[in-house]
């Protein structure tokens, strides 16, 4: 795929020669070119970065505005990706739109954000993995990233191994990036009810949760990857775990007295599984926590009719009538579990992946009815919670690339 730099470079000024002193001055432009290159630089000092990927620390990539780009935004892979998952291939299940949709491209304030070049950015990762760990939502992200990723490396394959639930490894560069299903991040074990337990917790059954035990999915990735995303979120509601099979928590082996609400356990396993990360996983390793995908189902729940049946993203106008928890919408948790997380995330050595508020705006970037199965929505609704591929994601795949690279680089 051709970088703009290339593009760029082939549209060189023509050289008309002002004067016949001309082809002397280049000539000896290019003697002091030769002898500077050959005796002035140190063969094992790096090459400088171009100038254009210098980015001030400052710069914040979470806030922006979308802008129609239909010319230069263009996706970089379609529906024959080996690593999508059906639910979530927009192109093969026609989803309409599909271009629009891939034709915003976000444009940070005040920064710029470019967009991943995967054969230099698998370079920079040569030898080195990235890990996802948490809800379906990583897993979202995962697939967008594997799917860009192999247009550097067609050679790439799926990837498994105890304890990960699926991903890719690119040969040409050794990289392996891969996807950790666990979410609650913490262990959790279905209890079926037993005649001694008291009542209250729940009638068949609960669901045990060592707030201080990470889920064996990942509780032994130790320093297999160099860079890792979390997450965890989107299960943590009463249509996941509702009263009759609640979450019921440990801490230490034993029950937690007075028993905690949802979210409360919530905030205790943040706090439990930031210190395992601290603790397990090696200061070197880059580490970012994903915050929350907001959901976008209008007029009602997902097992309400709720629908995404949008054309356009929302106008900023709208964002806090669908998002903002005190009008008490059926799309407001995202920005409540946020300050939670955010707080418990503070002093920690993990970088804020704050792409929620970015992905507010793109009501019309979700599977909505467009499963791939017949009867699907019948069964399940729409889908206004994961995002179809291309899409939205691959945002996400040029900002964390771009955090990664930074990152790198400071190392
Ligand atoms: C591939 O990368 C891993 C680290 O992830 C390293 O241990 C291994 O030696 C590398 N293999 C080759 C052939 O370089
Ligand atoms: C990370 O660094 C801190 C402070 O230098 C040290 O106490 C801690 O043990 C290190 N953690 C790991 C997992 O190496
Ligand atoms: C959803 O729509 C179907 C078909 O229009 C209707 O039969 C059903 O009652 C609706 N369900 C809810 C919860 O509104």
């Amino acid at each position: 795929m051709p970088s703009p730099d290339a593009a760029k470079k082939r549209e060189a000024p023509s050289l008309k020669s002002p004067s016949s002193l001309f082809p002397y001055a280049v000539f000896l432009t290019l003697i002091i070119l030769f002898l500077s290159s050959t005796f002035l630089t140190s063969p094992a000092s790096p090459p400088p970065p171009p100038p254009k990927e210098k980015v001030s620390r400052s710069c914040n990539l979470f806030d922006g505005r979308w802008v129609r780009d239909p010319e230069t935004r263009k996706p970089m892979y379609d529906e024959t990706c080996p690593f999508h998952r059906n639910a979530w291939n927009c192109l093969r299940n026609q989803r309409e739109n599909m271009v629009t949709i891939n034709s915003w491209r976000w444009v940070p304030k005040g920064c710029s954000l470019d967009r991943i070049d995967p054969v230099r950015f698998l370079g920079l990762m040569r030898n080195k993995n990235i890990g996802f760990v948490g809800d379906s939502l990583n897993e979202n992200f995962l697939v967008s990233f594997l799917c860009i990723l192999r247009a550097a490396d067609a050679g790439a394959k799926k990837w498994k191994r105890k304890g990960a639930w699926r991903g890719a490894h690119f040969p040409k560069f050794n990289v392996t990036v891969a996807y950790h299903r666990a979410v609650l991040l913490a262990k959790y074990e279905w209890q079926p009810k037993e005649p001694t337990l008291a009542e209250g917790q729940g009638s068949k059954g609960f669901y045990r949760v060592d707030v201080d035990v990470p889920a064996d999915d990942w509780a032994h990735i130790n320093d297999f990857y160099d860079v890792l995303v979390f997450n965890t979120g989107h299960w943590w509601g009463s249509d996941k775990f509702p009263e009759e099979t609640p979450l019921v928590f440990y801490q230490a082996g034993r029950p937690i007295f007075p028993p905690l609400k949802m979210l409360d356990g919530l905030r205790i396993v943040l706090e439990n599984m930031v210190l395992h990360i601290q603790r397990k996983i090696p200061n070197k390793t880059l580490k970012f926590w994903r915050l929350q995908s907001p959901r976008h189902f209008h007029g009602g729940d997902w097992n309400q009719n709720g629908s995404c049946l949008f054309n356009e993203p929302l106008l900023d106008s709208q964002l806090d009538m669908w998002f903002d928890p005190s009008n008490n919408g059926v799309n407001k948790e995202a920005r409540l579990l946020n300050d939670l997380i955010e707080g418990t995330l503070r002093g920690s050595d993990i970088q804020l992946l704050d792409l929620t508020h970015l992905s507010e705006y793109r009501a019309d970037a979700h599977p909505a009815i467009w499963l791939g199965k017949k009867d699907a929505v019948a069964v399940w609704g729409q889908d206004c919670m994961h995002w179809c591929l291309p899409g939205v994601p691959d945002t996400w795949v040029d900002i964390l690339s771009q955090l990664i690279r930074h990152g790198l680089e400071r190392q």
